[in-house]
This record gives C-alpha cells, sequence and structure tokens, in this order.
C-alpha cells in the first residue's frame, strides 16, 4: 500500500468513524421525542369505542372565542378512576384523572378541558392481535375534548376542584388556537414513562403522553402567554413508570412484520402481547399489569411501542411502579 492510499484509507476509517458516532448520537437523544404528525389519520373501524368520546363536545372541536377583555378563571381538577375501588389489591393504587375547568366571569359559563383515550386504557397499553393481521394491532388514539360546563360534584366530592389562577380572554383564545394545533399533532396516548432508576435525576427513555401531561402542557403555554397559576395544595399525579437499561431501537411495523429474516423477532412480540389482551374493564387492566409485572421480571424484557416503532428495553428492578408524586405548577 502505497503511502496516499494508507493516507485515504486512514481517513476513509476516520470519516467512518465519524459519521458512525454521530448516528450513534443521533439514536442517543433521551427521551425519545414524542412523534408530531401532520394531521390525524381516519380511525380504523376496527377499533371500537366502549364509551363514545367527547359526547358533550362540539363535532368539530370548537372552542367558544371569549371576548379580550373578559377575565377567565382557571381550575385545576382532578378526580380517582373509580372503577380502582373495587377489590382490596386496587384500592391501594392511586389513579386518578386530570383536566383543566375555564369559568368566564363575562357570560357565566364555564367549560371542561381534558386529553383522554378514544378506546379506553387498555387498547392504548396493549394491542389487540388479530389473526388476519401479522403485526400487533393498536387503537390507541387519544384526543382533547372542551366541552360546556364543570361538573363540580363529580370533580370536588372525592378529588379537587380549585381555582389556580386568572387569563384574559385573549391569553384564552391563544390557548385554545394551541389546543386545536396540539391535537391534530399529537395523536397517540402512551402510558408507561420508562426510565433508568427511581431515584431523582435519572435517564428518562421515554416520556408518558397522556391525560396528565396535556394538562402539564396546558400549563406551560399559559405561563408562556403571562398567566400566573398558583396552588395552596401539593399537585400530584398519577405515573405508571417502566424500569430498563438503555433500549434498543428495533424498527416499525414493516420493518419488523414485513422481514421474513426478523421473523423469530416479529413471532416474540407477538408472544409477548398475547399475554396483555386489552380488555373490557379497568379492573381487568390492573389484572393485566400485574401479569406483565410477572412476565417482565421472569424474562427481564420488554416491548415498548413508542411513535409506531418497537423498542426492547431490558428491564430492571423495580420493573414497574405505579406513583403519585408531585409535579409543581409552572
Ligand atoms: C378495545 O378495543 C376493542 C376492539 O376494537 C373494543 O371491542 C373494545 O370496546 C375497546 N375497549 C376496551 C375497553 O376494550
Ligand atoms: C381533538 O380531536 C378529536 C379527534 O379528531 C376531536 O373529536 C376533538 O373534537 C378535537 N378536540 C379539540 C378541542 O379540537
Ligand atoms: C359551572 O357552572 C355550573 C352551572 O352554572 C355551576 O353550577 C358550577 O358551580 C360552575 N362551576 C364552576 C367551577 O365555576
Ligand atoms: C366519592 O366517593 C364515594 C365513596 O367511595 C362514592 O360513593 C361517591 O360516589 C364518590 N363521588 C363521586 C362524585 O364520584
Ligand atoms: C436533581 O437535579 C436538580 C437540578 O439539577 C438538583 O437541584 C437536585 O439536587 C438533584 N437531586 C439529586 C438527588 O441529585
Ligand atoms: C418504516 O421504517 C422504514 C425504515 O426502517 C421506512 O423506510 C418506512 O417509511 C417506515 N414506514 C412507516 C409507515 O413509517
Ligand atoms: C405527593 O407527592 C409528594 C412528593 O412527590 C409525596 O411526598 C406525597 O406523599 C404525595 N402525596 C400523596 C397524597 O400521595
Amino acid at each position: 500500500m502505497s503511502h496516499t492510499e494508507f493516507v485515504f484509507i486512514l481517513n476513509l476509517l476516520l470519516f467512518l468513524r465519524v459519521v458512525a458516532q454521530f448516528r450513534d448520537h443521533e439514536q442517543q437523544q433521551w427521551p425519545v421525542p414524542y412523534r408530531r404528525f401532520d394531521h390525524r389519520p381516519a380511525v380504523d373501524s376496527y377499533c371500537e369505542a366502549l364509551y363514545p368520546f367527547c359526547p358533550t363536545g362540539d363535532r368539530d372541536g370548537r372552542i367558544p372565542y371569549m371576548r379580550d377583555t373578559d377575565v377567565i378563571s382557571v381550575y385545576r381538577l382532578q378526580t380517582p378512576v373509580w372503577e380502582f375501588k373495587y377489590g382490596d389489591l386496587l384500592g391501594k393504587f392511586h389513579i386518578m384523572h386530570d383536566a383543566i375547568g375555564f369559568s368566564s366571569s363575562e357570560t357565566g359559563a364555564n367549560y371542561t378541558m381534558e386529553w383522554y383515550e378514544l378506546f379506553q386504557l387498555g387498547n392504548c397499553t396493549f394491542p389487540h392481535l388479530r389473526p388476519e393481521v401479522y403485526a400487533p394491532f393498536w387503537c390507541n388514539q387519544g384526543a382533547a375534548c372542551f366541552f360546556e360546563g364543570i361538573d363540580d360534584l363529580h370533580w370536588s366530592q372525592n378529588g379537587t376542584l380549585e381555582k389556580i389562577g386568572e387569563i384574559t380572554g385573549s391569553q384564552f383564545n391563544e390557548m385554545a388556537q394551541w389546543v386545536q394545533d396540539d391535537n391534530k399533532t399529537g395523536i397517540y396516548y402512551e402510558t408507561w414513562t420508562v426510565r433508568s432508576d427511581p431515584s431523582p435525576n435519572t435517564t428518562v427513555w421515554f416520556e408518558s403522553y397522556d391525560c396528565s401531561q396535556f394538562v402539564h402542557r396546558t400549563y406551560r403555554k399559559l405561563k408562556e402567554l403571562g398567566a400566573k397559576l398558583s396552588s395552596r395544595s401539593q399537585t400530584n399525579y398519577t405515573k405508571i413508570y417502566l424500569y430498563s437499561g438503555e433500549p434498543t431501537y428495533l424498527g416499525n411495523d414493516s420493518a419488523i412484520f414485513g422481514q421474513p429474516g426478523l421473523k423469530n423477532l416479529a413471532l416474540d412480540i407477538r408472544s409477548f402481547y398475547h399475554t396483555f389482551r386489552p380488555h373490557q374493564s379497568f379492573k381487568d387492566f390492573v389484572i393485566s399489569l400485574l401479569e406483565a409485572f410477572d412476565k417482565i421480571v421472569l424474562d427481564k424484557s420488554f416491548y415498548l411501542y413508542y411513535n409506531f416503532e418497537y423498542w426492547h428495553l431490558p428491564m430492571k428492578p423495580p420493573y414497574l411502579q405505579i406513583t403519585y408524586e408531585e409535579v409543581p405548577l409552572p
């Protein structure tokens, strides 16, 4: 090999190394950003809602326009997911649903705004294995619902109904525009938060995308618009954690389930999800979670579906936790 050839090959190797590092570096953005879409696709007719989504909301998701000079009160709303009261085992979980309330001082009208699953939580957490479809099939869309009225009793009796601030009509209108954009681009629900360790300041691999995250995003938006929010009590939220070492990217449906070469992986993912079928009730969902726990502890392995792509999680203790922890107002 001549000197020039040697230098050329050396440079090439260096270049490839840089490219590899660059790609590695690109891979290693944690938490993995939640993917935004440019529009919300039509729902597959296979997915069937047990309860209709947003029955009293505007059909086109319109939010009423407030006069710029109006003063709008903002409420923090939280209520337990009541199915949890059945059975001692379920009673100890502190699983809450979160929403935001608004009331106009000019018109006296009030409104509730929340973000939740179109086809219930079980369907957002576990896919369907359909005999005629090779890839697991997900009914995992979530969306924002805005409707007139605040059911004071529903929120205040066993949960929270607290005024946390006031905004102007124009701040409200800007927020409404943001909610509509957020609703069009953030289309699927994600139950799990995946992190490396329960102690504070450890790496978060994936963030959840659920009702409470919507509430936090909205609070941050309101703060950005100049609102001041404050609460007299601790503002705690439910989180469902998985604990794992560094996740490995596997690929999307067509990459995994369309490749004969990846048949073993495809079958392994199918068999993993076979244990956790989506169920009809919330109680069965919790039983599924506990089954998941057993399986995860035995196999130390979890296939996570995020951004419509699969990741492998090398699970580690304490594997799975449901917490009710403080997230301060921004
Ligand atoms: C989940 O999806 C299935 C199939 O679309 C549907 O029958 C069911 O009503 C949905 N909801 C729940 C809670 O399982
Ligand atoms: C959000 O999207 C859903 C699904 O398309 C729709 O039903 C709902 O009205 C929208 N909500 C808002 C506030 O735009
Ligand atoms: C919302 O409006 C209803 C009907 O006027 C009223 O009963 C309720 O107290 C109001 N709630 C809040 C938090 O403003
Ligand atoms: C509050 O909790 C009690 C006791 O569990 C229950 O009977 C009642 O229906 C709950 N209220 C609301 C509004 O959910
Ligand atoms: C976590 O990070 C925050 C901000 O960087 C710091 O104030 C806090 O002390 C850290 N906590 C621990 C337990 O390291
Ligand atoms: C799936 O991933 C491949 C690359 O791995 C990409 O070319 C393809 O567009 C992806 N399909 C979808 C539906 O995103
Ligand atoms: C709320 O969160 C804080 C800190 O995350 C925790 O110490 C406290 O026990 C929680 N409150 C409840 C009622 O669980």
